[in-house]
């Protein structure tokens, strides 16, 4: 049994057998009940579902050409990310909607709510749909990044968890970095809102977070209608507050949407089975707003940037080599494409491409994916490494110059302050090495500052630092934000608090 050969598997039907080769079907296989053990089965199945498929390479142009040609008749897909302050619903609005579109099973569901009662926690069940993870289901809360993909009428979307956790806000980072579009739920309740709204709470940190990250587009759910009773007022004044500190972190009015709805119940979730005490709202339910958000143009065009948010040794059958997670922030690839990835001096063939969890021949820009590597090792790979065509590798940088907006800080920033730099999934230690100059509505007011207060914009000088316990500080892979809008993209935090977030300028 041990020897089936794979090709075996597949035999076509009515296909000619060569004479002394085994070959059976799969359920051929299944039927004789031959296995001796449930791991051969297991890997076979693994393997199939692996199986390279044989497609013809096309030649960039062409496949770019494609590419845009399918995007302009078919469903557009973009990424989301959920945020919002501790306890908002985040978890439960996102299991409902699963379980709605149908992407949760009822038996799952069922499942679900067993466990959460044995566990103590019953309100917890539709959240368990995300929150896979046993550790998370002990707590309740949210602690990695959740990706699952489901689809609207017109929209193809990556779902993005992120924990509302103030500690763990350098994961939803990375999961933002990954995102076009936020959901943004607020907890209704009488108090709740305020907590999360007040300094120190989420709300206002994730909304500052996801704009500087590059997400254009914002839906705020107000959630937990239900314990206020629809009241009107406390929705209105929800908005009321929201509004103005949206638009001054950046949300253009016209891509921001306010719903109300209730998680738990999934209410104006899919459908608009509002109560009667709710026939005030007139606007869409969650479902409609998602299918109506704009899906920003890709950058097909530029050099295939895909910063690794994962490198792990593949557990499938066809994963004997190394795979790799991230975003394509520009570009694209194909099986059978040859990548480097910097830093390091790591050549790659791409076997394998995993996206909306389904093997593909290509993928590009905008698309969050899997790909089984050959050809190097997984300790020659690290989270933060960049793939990146052969002869187009993405530039190292110790020292480069940043423009930056400066946040809700409580000290202001001198010459010397010492930062955590992030950029994409990583963060370095690194130092404010220089004040250049602070400008106003996009004109230099002052050069040489000696301090910057919060709200000023700056262009500031930034030098990596080495790590604790090594003596040279990293080389990190950035460009411009000229050159490539995500790829120059940056945050600074300290002590916790993220004080700043901008775009690269200049590699020095
Ligand atoms: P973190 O991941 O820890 O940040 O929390 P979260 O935002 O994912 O919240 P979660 O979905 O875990 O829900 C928090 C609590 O709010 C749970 O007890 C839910 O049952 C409750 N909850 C969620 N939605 C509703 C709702 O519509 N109405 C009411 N009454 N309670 C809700
Ligand atoms: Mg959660």
């Amino acid at each position: 049994m041990t020897s089936t050969p794979l090709s075996g598997l597949t035999t076509p039907v009515g296909g000619v057998a060569t004479p002394g080769v085994f070959t059976l079907t799969s359920s051929d296989m299944a039927g004789l009940h031959l296995s001796d053990s449930f791991d051969e089965d297991a890997l076979r199945r693994e393997r199939e579902k692996y199986r390279e498929r044989p497609v013809p390479t096309m030649k960039q142009a062409d496949l770019i050409k494609k590419v845009k040609e399918d995007e302009a008749s078919g469903k557009k897909s973009f990424s989301l990310i959920v945020v919002g302050h501790v306890d908002a619903g985040k978890s439960t609005l996102m299991g409902r909607l699963l379980y709605e579109i149908g992407n949760v099973t009822e038996k799952q569901k069922t499942q679900n709510e067993r466990g959460a009662q044995r566990a103590g926690k019953s309100s917890f069940a539709f959240a368990w749909g995300l929150d896979a993870l046993g550790d998370e289901r002990d707590r309740g809360v949210t602690i990695d990044i959740a990706t699952t993909h489901f689809e609207t009428p017109h929209r193809n979307i990556t779902l993005l968890d992120a924990p509302g956790h103030r500690d763990f806000i350098p994961a939803m980072i990375s999961g933002a970095a990954q995102a076009d579009v936020a959901l943004m739920v607020i907890d209704g309740s009488p108090g709740e809102f305020e907590a999360g709204f007040q300094r120190g709470g989420q709300t206002r940190e994730h909304a500052w977070l996801v704009r500087s990250l590059g997400v254009k587009e914002i839906i705020v759910a107000v959630n937990k209608m239900d314990v206020v009773d629809w009241s009107q007022d406390r929705y209105d004044d929800i908005v009321d507050d929201m509004k103005p500190f949206l638009a001054s972190a950046g949300f253009h009015h016209s891509k921001t949407t306010f719903l109300p709805l209730a998680a738990m119940e999934g209410v104006n979730v899919l459908e608009r089975d509002l109560p009667t005490e709710a026939q005030w709202y007139k606007g869409p339910t969650l479902v409609d707003a998602l299918d109506k958000a704009d899906v920003p143009e890709r950058p097909y065009d530029a050099p295939l940037r895909i910063p690794l948010s994962n490198v792990f040794k593949g557990q499938t059958a066809i994963a004997s080599g190394v795979a790799v997670q991230g975003r394509l922030c520009s570009g694209l690839v194909q099986v059978g494409d040859n990548v480097r990835a910097v830093p390091g001096d790591v050549v790659a063939t791409v076997r394998t491409i995993e996206a909306d969890e389904d093997t593909a021949p290509y993928a590009v820009a905008g698309q969050n994916v899997t790909l089984y590597l050959s050809g190097c090792d997984a300790n020659q790979l690290a989270i933060g490494s960049v793939l990146c065509p052969i002869n187009y590798p993405c530039p190292l940088v110790r020292r480069f110059t940043a423009q930056i907006l400066v946040f809700d800080i409580t000290a202001p920033i001198i010459t010397g302050t010492a930062v955590e730099l992030f950029h994409h999934s990583v963060n370095v230690p690194a130092t404010i090495s220089k004040l250049i100059s602070i400008s106003e509505k996009g004109q230099v007011v002052k050069t040489n500052p000696r301090v910057l207060q919060k709200g000023t914009t700056a262009t500031v000088e930034l030098t990596v630092r080495s790590p604790t316990g090594s003596t040279r500080p990293p080389l990190i892979p950035l460009e411009t934000a000229k050159e490539n809008k995500e790829m120059g993209r940056v945050l600074l935090r300290r002590g916790g608090e993220t004080i700043a977030a901008g775009m690269v300028m200049e590699l020095l």
